[in-house]
C-alpha cells in the first residue's frame, strides 16, 4: 500500500497545518520507522554527510516521562479566564507588513504598541516580577532572573505579528478576521494559530506559576519578534538574538522552544509528538537575461522574454534530487514510526533498513505528494517575472525571481552550483554569454546572469535527540501527552519546510525545538496565512499546560 503513508501525512498536514508555521508551508512531518542502524552501511551513503550523521539514522531513545512538581488542572473559572485572554489577543490586528517603515514612524505600527498595553493589562504579575524590556521599540523581551546564575537561561519565543488579512478578503471569512469570535470550540481570527494561542499561554504558564509562588531558580525569558513573516527578521529577533548574545555569550542560552508542530493520534496508527529539529535553508536567486533593444518590427527569433521562457522550462525540467539523508529529519521520522507506528506500511519498513533503498523510498514518497517531496529534496519556484515595457519595443531587459528552500543535506552553496550547471548550459546552447553567482563584471550584448537575490539561510543545525535538553524537553512532552490508552506518545524528530525566527538563535544553543503542544486532532482548522484562520479552544489549554510544565522542569534540572 504505497500510498497509504503520504496520505496519512496529508491528512495530518491537513489537520495540523493551522498550529504551524511561517511562510504558509504545512511543516510535514513524517513517517519514522523501525530501523537496524548499522552504522557501517551508513559510511558508504553520501559524500554531503556530516561524519557524524548516521547517529540520526534512527529513532531516538525515549525518556520516561517527567511530571513537574506542580500540575494544572484549570478550573472552569480559569479556563474561562484563558480563553478571554487568548480572544482578546486574536482582536488586536498586529499585521506586519513588508514595506512597513520603522516602528516609531509608521502608522501601521499603532495595533503592536497596543498589543503590549494588553499584555501589561492583561498580565500585570508577569510585568511586576520580570524585566520587560522594549527592543527596538517593539520587539519584547520579559527576563525572569534566576537566583543560580550559573544556569544557562530558557528562552520561549513567539511572535506577534500576523499576516495581514486583506480587506477584500473580508466577505469570505466565516467570522470577521479580528473578531476573536468564540464559537464554542475554536477561536477565530487571522493570528489564532500563528502564533496568539503560543504567545498567551506562555504569559499565563508564567503567571500561573507566579501565583502559586514560584520563584525561578534558572532564567527564563519571553522573547517576542514583531516581523518573523519576513524572512530577514531584521527588526524582531534579528536585533533581540545579537542583545542576548551580548548578555549571555556563544551557547549561553540552555534551551530554546518556539512555535512549531505538535501531536498527532493518528500517524499511521501510532500517537506522536512531532517537534521541529530541523528547518530547511532559504535562497533567492534572480536571473537576468539581456539582449539588444530595438524596434519590434524587426525583431530577432526569439526575444528575451522568449529566451526567458526556455531557461524557465530548463530549470523545471531539472529538479533538485529527492534523496532521504540521515542529516534530514523525514528520515528520523520514519525511523520513527517504523518502530512506533501499528500500521506503518511493511514495505516502507523494509526500504528504510538499508540506506541502499533509501532513494527507492524517496522516489515512492516524492511521487506522492508536493509536501512530502519538499521534506526530501531542495525545491524550486520561479515566482516573479518581468520584462519588457512596451508593445512594440524589443525587452532589453528581463529578470525572473526564483526561491529555492535548500535540503537539510544541501547548502546554499550547493544549490547555487547546480543553478549554474543548468543556466551554464542553457546559455551556451542559445549562445549566451553567462555570468555565475560570483561574476559581477560589466555585462553586455546577449547574456544570461544569475545573483543572489536578499537574505539567503544555510538549513538549520540539527537539535540533539540525546542528551540533558533532549531528555528534559522530551520527557516532559511524554508526561503532558498521552495516546488514547494513556501512554506516553512517542516523540519523534521533525522538521520545518518554512523557516522560523529560531533561525537568528544558532550562535545562542543548539537545544532548539520548535513545538507548541498543539493536538492535531483539535486543529481543524484551515487557515493559516489564509481566510477562516482559527485555533482550538481545547487545544490552547493544551499549550497552557506544556508550557506549564516545561518552565518547571527545566527551572529543577541542573543541566
Ligand atoms: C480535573 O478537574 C476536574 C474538574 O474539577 C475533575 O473532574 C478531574 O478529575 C480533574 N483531573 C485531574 C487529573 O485531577
Ligand atoms: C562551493 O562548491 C564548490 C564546488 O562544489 C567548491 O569548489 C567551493 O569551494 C565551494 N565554496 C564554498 C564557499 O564553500
Ligand atoms: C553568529 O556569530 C557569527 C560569528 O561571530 C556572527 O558573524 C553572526 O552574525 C552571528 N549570527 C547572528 C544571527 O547573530
Ligand atoms: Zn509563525
Amino acid at each position: 500500500m504505497p500510498s497509504a503513508a503520504p496520505a496519512a501525512q496529508r491528512r495530518w498536514c491537513q489537520l495540523s497545518g493551522p498550529t504551524l508555521l511561517s511562510l504558509g508551508v504545512c511543516f510535514l512531518f513524517n513517517i519514522w520507522l523501525l530501523a537496524p542502524t548499522k552504522s557501517d552501511h551508513l559510511k558508504h551513503h553520501h559524500h554531503h554527510s556530516a561524519p557524524d550523521a548516521g547517529k540520526w539514522a534512527r529513532c531516538p531513545e525515549q525518556p520516561k516521562p517527567l511530571h513537574p512538581a506542580m500540575a494544572w488542572n484549570m478550573t472552569e473559572e480559569e479556563k474561562k479566564t484563558s480563553i478571554d485572554r487568548f480572544a482578546r489577543a486574536v482582536q488586536i490586528p498586529t499585521q506586519s507588513y513588508d514595506d512597513n517603515g520603522e516602528p516609531n514612524e509608521d502608522p501601521r505600527w499603532k495595533p503592536f504598541f497596543d498589543f503590549q498595553t494588553y499584555l501589561k493589562d492583561t498580565f500585570p504579575l508577569a510585568h511586576e516580577k520580570g524585566n520587560v524590556e522594549y527592543i527596538n521599540t517593539l520587539g519584547i523581551l520579559n527576563t525572569f532572573r534566576g537566583s543560580d546564575p550559573s544556569l544557562k537561561p530558557l528562552v520561549l519565543m513567539s511572535h506577534y505579528d500576523v499576516v495581514p488579512a486583506p480587506e477584500s478578503t473580508f466577505d469570505r471569512w466565516t467570522y470577521p478576521p479580528f473578531s476573536g469570535h468564540n464559537d464554542g470550540r475554536d477561536i477565530w481570527g487571522r493570528g489564532a494559530s500563528d502564533d496568539k494561542t503560543l504567545l498567551v499561554a506562555q504569559w499565563e504558564a508564567i503567571t500561573h506559576l507566579l501565583e502559586s509562588g514560584w520563584e525561578p531558580r534558572r532564567t527564563v525569558i519571553l522573547s517576542h519578534g514583531f516581523d518573523e513573516e519576513e524572512v530577514s527578521a531584521r527588526r524582531g529577533q534579528g536585533q533581540i538574538a545579537p542583545l542576548l548574545e551580548e548578555r549571555y555569550g556563544k551557547d549561553g542560552i540552555f534551551m530554546l522552544v518556539d512555535e512549531g508542530s505538535g501531536t498527532t493520534e493518528d500517524w499511521y496508527g501510532g500517537a506522536f509528538a512531532l517537534p521541529g529539529m530541523g528547518e530547511k535553508g532559504y535562497l533567492d536567486i534572480r536571473i537576468s537575461v539581456g539582449t539588444p533593444g530595438g524596434h519590434s518590427s524587426v525583431p530577432p527569433t526569439q526575444t528575451g522574454i522568449g529566451i526567458m521562457s526556455d531557461i524557465v522550462i530548463a530549470m523545471e525540467a531539472n529538479p533538485f534530487e529527492t534523496k532521504l539523508t540521515p542529516e534530514s529529519p523525514y528520515l528520523t521520522s520514519l525511523m520513527c514510526a517504523a518502530e512506533h507506528a501499528p500500521s506503518f506500511p511493511s514495505k516502507y519498513a523494509k526500504l528504510l533498513r538499508h540506506p541502499r533503498d533509501w532513494p527507492k523510498l524517496a522516489s515512492l514518497l516524492s511521487s506522492s505528494s508536493a509536501s512530502e517531496k519538499a521534506m526530501i529534496s531542495t525545491t524550486q519556484a520561479v515566482d516573479v517575472i518581468s520584462g519588457g515595457v512596451k508593445v512594440n519595443a524589443l525587452p532589453e531587459l528581463v529578470t525572473a525571481l526564483v526561491n529555492y528552500r535548500i535540503d537539510f543535506s544541501e547548502s546554499i552553496n550547493s544549490t547555487q552550483r547546480h543553478v549554474e550547471r543548468v543556466l551554464r548550459k542553457e546559455a551556451k546552447k542559445m549562445g549566451l554569454d553567462f555570468y555565475g553567482f560570483s561574476q559581477d563584471r560589466g555585462k553586455s550584448g546577449k547574456y544570461v546572469a544569475v545573483e543572489i537575490f536578499g537574505p539567503a539561510l544555510e538549513p538549520a543545525p540539527r537539535s540533539p535527540m540525546e542528551g540533558e535538553a533532549w531528555e528534559l524537553f522530551a520527557g516532559t512532552v511524554r508526561a503532558v501527552f498521552n495516546d488514547k490508552h494513556g501512554k506516553p506518545m512517542t516523540v519523534a524528530p521533525s522538521a520545518s519546510t518554512g523557516n522560523t525566527d529560531c533561525k537568528m538563535y544558532y550562535n545562542l544553543t543548539k537545544n532548539i525545538y520548535r513545538f507548541m503542544g498543539s493536538p492535531a486532532s483539535l486543529d481543524r482548522a484551515s487557515g493559516i496565512h489564509t481566510v477562516n484562520e482559527r485555533a482550538s479552544i481545547e487545544g490552547h489549554y493544551s499549550v497552557v499546560r506544556w508550557i506549564h510544565a516545561l518552565v518547571q522542569n527545566v527551572d529543577a534540572s541542573l543541566a
